[in-house]
């Protein structure tokens, strides 16, 4: 299966961005210049922000994710979200493990895959988040760090389920720096994750996943990363809180 047969995904994670008025601006501003998109389009918005985004992209082809939910249904949870309660306000999508959950909130890959399980079987579709470290880079350990990521956090996880997964290989070094991946060291991620998921499932169900690249892609160097044959789309973080260069990453995926 080739590139083209995949679903391309641009993802905005807005972070700790944006009040549930400054959301609904921001949407209604992107709708428009999104909306020939021949990709997947989605915004994930802080909690508080998911109904008012939900409500002023109403209609329109951008869809809403949000960026953590807790495994369990219901219960003493102080502070969490279940997926029940993001299922029933219209949300799609769910990012999981991003590396500053992981690194601020002791995200570890156990929790990692409960909550990507959890996703699943309510029905959401979860951005599974896996990269490396600079020194993990450095120390030339990328792919073991990534095996391990992909092993355990999808752990458990069935080959129908696995339709619903989204990866985004996010190298941490790169995230939020200015300082992001070329394309082929994407690209080599990107097809090493391919790989490892081909022999955790088949090379059918690998090839049919969607494998984003996160960490300052912008609106410069987005053409060139969805370029590679295994670069499938893209997280977006800082770019995707200004409208037209979160448009113009959105235009690149739809070549
Ligand atoms: P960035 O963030 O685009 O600002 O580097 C990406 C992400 O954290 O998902």
């Amino acid at each position: 299966m080739d590139k083209a047969k995949r679903t391309a995904i641009i993802a905005g994670n807005w972070k700790m961005n944006k009040t549930p008025k400054e959301a609904t601006a921001l949407l209604k501003e992107i709708a428009p210049l999104v909306a020939d998109a021949d990709c997947e389009v989605i915004a994930c918005v802080p909690y508080v922000d998911l109904a008012a985004a939900i409500e002023a992209t109403a209609g329109t082809n951008v869809k809403i994710g949000a960026e953590n939910c807790h495994w369990a249904e219901s219960g003493a949870f102080t502070g969490e979200i279940s997926t029940g309660m993001l299922k029933e306000v219209g949300v799609e999508y769910v990012v999981l493990g991003h590396s500053e959950r992981r690194q601020y909130f002791g995200e570890t890959d156990e929790t990692v895959n409960k909550r990507t399980k959890a996703a699943l079987a309510a029905g959401l579709k979860p951005i599974v988040c896996v990269g490396e470290l600079l020194w993990e880079r450095e120390c030339n350990i990328t792919e073991e760090v990534i095996a391990r990521q992909i092993k355990l956090d999808l752990w458990d996880v069935t080959a129908e389920e696995l339709k619903n997964v989204v990866i985004a290989y996010e190298p941490v070094w790169a995230i939020g720096t200015g300082k992001t991946a070329t394309a082929d060291q994407a690209e080599e991620v990107c097809a090493f994750i391919r790989a490892q998921l081909a022999k955790l499932y088949d090379q059918d169900a690998a090839d049919a996943v969607t494998i984003q690249y996160g960490g300052s892609m912008n609106d410069k160097n987005a053409d060139e990363l969805l370029s590679k044959v295994n670069v499938d789309g893209g997280l977006i973080g800082g770019a995707s809180l200004v409208a037209e260069k979160f448009a113009a990453i959105v235009k690149a995926a739809s070549k």
